[in-house]
């Protein structure tokens, strides 16, 4: 019994690594309303991260990290400005490693963001793409 369970899990995991290697692996990690990373735009990070996963703490009057996320100021507030929390700008175009805001969503040497609730690999790999294509205001 044990047996054919090992085995039956095994075959699905097969199944589901060859359903994925034909060259649309993003597609295979994409979920909850997520855009596929190459295609990402700045619209896309406002309406899908921002607005859904931030502005509860980064926006208003006093905004979280003297930080505000809402539509339309959103991108003024990130592009090409210093960060409070590092020497990193909050992001460098063309170099997401350099930008501060991605520092924030892997939690790697920065304050992760949102606190205790961390974005999905492929939304944080959206961003970085967005950033790693110049960080337009598309
Ligand atoms: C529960 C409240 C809360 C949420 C939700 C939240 N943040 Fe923050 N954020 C903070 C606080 C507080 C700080 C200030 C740093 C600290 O004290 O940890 C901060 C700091 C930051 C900073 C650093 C700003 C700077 O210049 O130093 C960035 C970037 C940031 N947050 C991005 C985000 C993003 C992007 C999201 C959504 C994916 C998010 N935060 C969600 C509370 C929040």
């Amino acid at each position: 019994m044990k047996r054919k369970l090992f085995f039956f899990i095994t075959l699905l995991i097969i199944l589901s690594a060859v359903n994925c290697s034909d060259n649309i692996i993003s597609e295979c990690e994409l979920c909850c309303g997520d855009v596929p990373a190459g295609k990402t735009t700045f619209a896309d990070i406002q309406s899908t991260i921002f607005n859904a996963a931030c502005i509860a703490c980064h926006s208003g009057s006093l905004p979280s990290g003297g930080l505000n996320l809402s539509a339309g100021a959103a991108y003024g507030n990130l592009v090409n400005v210093a960060s409070n929390g590092s020497a990193l700008k909050r992001v460098e175009p063309f170099n997401s490693d350099a930008s501060y805001l991605v520092k924030v969503l892997e939690g790697t040497d920065a304050p992760l963001m949102p606190p205790g609730a961390p974005l999905g690999s492929a939304k944080i790999d959206s961003v970085k793409a967005w950033i790693d294509r110049g960080a337009a205001n598309d």
